[in-house]
């Protein structure tokens, strides 16, 4: 049995190999992550809280805790805890030059235009769409435009609806657009709203993307990015061949800075700059209605 002291080197949880193996084969059923053995320490150390607000003292009660009907709840703080919901505005920023330079031109005169940023945390990531394509796209173009934004933590889903953000999290956004598209909200000190006519391109859902999808695309552009790092390698495979599918030709696949595409999707997708890929060829997926 691994064991793990506390400051006052007493153990306050038993947490044995058996369990962690447990966990680490819900986790991975359930929601595509990877829990390798290196990983134990860190587990531990992030459901300690879980054990603890639930007055449990073994891994084993929590594993089965999470197994019983009627604890959705505990399986999303289980999600919570061992992933991260790390964003920020224009993060990665080379991508969203991309969309400026090579999507838009396309899509100026396209009937129907849609993006999906999967995996979107608190929202600053498909805002981010929003504002570099209404600030691109002729009001035409805009009119034909919808971002899907989806996440499986509802606790952050119902925090990128608010479109609330502290002043200092918009530095990241460029000054035109920041001036545009923001403004400070008469209700909170501090506070920053993101403007209606951004907000209402966004539909915001709860989805694990381990699961089946309730829509068809096709998608000119998916980002999804520093969100398939946490799965193991066939479990990002199967995404990467789904996302695929659900691209357009020439629709394009924006992935995080440590993720690479690898498997079948390769003969559907090329290399188009960092973590940047293009469908290349058809079936396409059939529209959606
Ligand atoms: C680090 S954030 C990335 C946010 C944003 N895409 C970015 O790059 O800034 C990872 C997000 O992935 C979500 N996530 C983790 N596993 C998921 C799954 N199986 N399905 C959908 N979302 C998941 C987490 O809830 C978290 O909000």
């Amino acid at each position: 049995m691994t064991t793990f002291p506390t400051e006052t080197g007493a153990r306050e949880f038993s947490f044995t190999d058996e369990d962690f193996r447990s966990l680490a084969s819900l986790a991975r059923s359930e929601f595509g992550l990877s829990l390798a053995e290196s990983k134990k320490p860190l587990v531990y150390s992030r459901l300690a809280r879980r054990l603890r607000s639930r007055q449990l003292s073994r891994f084993q009660d929590y594993m089965s805790l999470l197994k019983a009907p009627g604890e959705e709840d505990e399986r999303l703080e289980l999600i919570s805890a061992l992933t991260t919901n790390v964003t920020s505005f224009f993060r990665e920023k080379h991508h969203f030059e991309t969309l400026k330079q090579q999507l838009v031109p396309e899509l100026r005169d396209q009937k129907r235009i849609r993006l999906w940023s999967a995996g979107c945390s608190s929202g600053q990531e498909p805002y981010s769409l929003a504002m570099t394509l209404m600030a691109e796209l002729p009001d035409n173009a805009v009119r034909n435009l919808r971002i899907l934004a989806t996440d499986i933590d509802p606790v952050i889903v119902r925090k990128a609806r608010t479109a609330t953000y502290p002043q200092e999290d918009l530095q990241s956004i460029p000054p035109q657009l920041r001036e545009r598209f923001t403004t400070k909200t008469t209700v909170q000190d501090g506070q920053f709203e993101i403007a209606l006519e951004a907000r209402e391109l966004i539909t915001f859902g709860e989805l694990n993307l381990m699961e089946t999808w309730p829509f068809q695309g096709p998608f000119d552009a998916i980002l999804c990015r520093n969100v398939a790092i946490y799965f193991d390698q066939d479990t990002q495979q199967v995404l990467w061949q789904r996302f695929a599918d659900k691209l357009r030709v020439g629709g394009y696949l924006f992935i995080g800075h440590s993720e690479r595409v690898s498997g079948p999707a390769l003969e559907l997708l090329s290399t188009a700059g960092v973590t940047t890929y293009r469908r290349i060829k058809g079936p396409e997926a059939a529209l959606a209605n």
